[in-house]
């Protein structure tokens, strides 16, 4: 029987996954000059862990974890996002003692059972941040402006910040009375999925897909006007400072996040794309009482997640090239058994030097073997034959030019380290 990927997921096989390696070494770089250290956390939590974290009315945790009991009878989920892993993991190795902010980035596979199509898979990549101890609204700015870097380095243009505050607690409670004023006459024509949630969080709402349900969204009251003091003050910082970073924001009162635990800023990163789930490539805001609900010190966060899939789509259909291929600096011919056998050494060596090297373990004729150097973009090809090899000298061609030398045997690692 022959077997299939599962739905949803997808192999990077070589010629990709160079282009991921890219991504991920631009994303590195960027968070180590803004001062965000790596986490790596574990790829399962305690399912408690996401139903108390991402909240339990959003469609995440209603719908789209993977979950399932290991063989002690333990609730487990694949992390369907980076953020209460990572707040566990804060809380768990009591960081929050250590001087404040902290601040973490963190990179690798999250699960969410959705229906997959172009930039929405079951299996997807996100690149995180989360900066935890601090309320100032620079910090918020700071982590907007790192993902803006991180895409810009990366050569993507035309990305937008889409921007919200969901308020306080206090701000939301009364937002939340109007808003369920404002639905309860159409509570029979909002689909069901909202109308459930009418009671429980009327927010979710405003998220909703359905056509009916969204027309009635739009006249619904905005969450800006409910702000308080504190909220609007800490908003208006936030989008001074965007300003001052020349990074385009568009305000979004119906931006509501797929997540229940943001508090304050919330935003996502859009960029203009051909499929409709690609064009939000990432999203993030501030989480003032996640830490604490997840049983930590009273202490705030900010943070956001990028999607990497929907990253090099973007990128690709704005035709901006990404490394994909491993060129090999030196392809190395020999021809007779003692310079097969001292091909051995050589090519060890080349390595050693820090050259890419190859050879052909195929038992290709010399011209096949100009081909599949060819092929693999090689650079320079080095020919061994017996007698060359007796007199201590070795033929270089140079691929590019076509120029050809017979060199000694013991220049040849110094030699090609002075040409690629
Ligand atoms: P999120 O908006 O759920 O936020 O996900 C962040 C990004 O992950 C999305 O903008 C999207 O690019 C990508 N993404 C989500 N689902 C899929 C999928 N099924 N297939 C492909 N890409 C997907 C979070 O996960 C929060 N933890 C972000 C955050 C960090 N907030 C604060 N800190």
């Amino acid at each position: 029987m022959a077997y299939k990927i599962p739905r949803g997921t997808q192999d990077l096989l070589p010629g990709v996954s160079e282009k991921w390696q890219w991504v991920e070494a631009k994303f590195r770089e960027w968070c180590r000059l803004y001062g965000y250290r790596e986490v790596r956390t574990p790829v399962f939590e305690h399912t408690e862990l996401f139903r108390r974290g991402v909240g339990e009315t959003t469609d995440i945790v209603e719908k789209e974890m993977y979950s399932f009991q290991d063989r002690k009878g333990r609730d487990l989920t694949l992390r369907p996002e980076g953020t209460a892993g990572v707040v566990r993991a804060f809380v768990e190795n009591k960081w929050y003692a250590e001087p404040q902010p902290t601040k973490w980035y963190y990179m690798g596979p999250m699960f969410r059972y959705e229906r997959p199509q172009a930039g929405r898979n079951r299996q997807f990549h996100q690149f995180g941040v989360e900066a935890f101890g601090s309320v100032d609204p620079y910090l918020d700015a700071e982590v907007i402006a790192l993902g803006m870097r991180f895409f810009r380095e990366a050569g993507l243009r035309g990305v937008t910040v889409q921007l919200n505050s969901v308020g306080d607690p206090e701000s939301r409670a009364r937002y939340f009375e109007k808003l369920i004023e404002y639905f309860e006459p159409y509570k029979d024509e909002l689909a069901e999925e909202a109308r459930g949630r009418l009671y429980k969080n009327p927010m979710r709402i405003l998220d909703s897909k359905d056509p009916r349900t969204k027309e009635i969204s739009a006249g619904a009251p905005s969450i800006l006007d409910f702000l308080s003091e504190e909220a609007k003050r800490h908003f208006d910082r936030v989008k001074d400072a965007l300003t001052l970073l020349d990074i385009p924001f568009e305000l979004n009162d119906r931006l509501v996040r797929g997540l229940d635990y943001y508090t304050f800023t919330a935003f996502e990163y859009t960029v203009e794309s051909k499929g409709s789930q690609a064009g939000s490539i990432g999203g993030g805001g501030r989480y003032n009482r996640l830490v604490a609900e997840i049983g930590g010190p009273d202490m705030p966060g900010i943070g956001f997640g990028i999607g990497v899939e929907r990253v090099l789509l973007a990128l690709e259909e704005q035709g901006v090239g990404v490394p994909g291929d491993a060129a090999v600096d030196c392809w190395l011919v020999t021809l007779g058994e003692e310079a097969d056998r001292a091909g051995v050494r050589i090519l060890e060596d080349l390595r050693a030097a820090g050259l890419m090297a190859e050879r052909d373990y195929m038992g290709r004729k010399l011209k096949a073997q100009f081909k599949q150097a060819e092929r693999l973009g090689a650079r320079f090809v080095a020919i061994l034959g017996d007698e060359e090899w007796k007199n201590g000298q070795i033929n270089v061609k140079n691929q590019t030019d076509g120029r050809q030398e017979t060199i000694s045997l013991d220049r040849l690692v110094e030699w090609l380290k002075e040409q690629v």
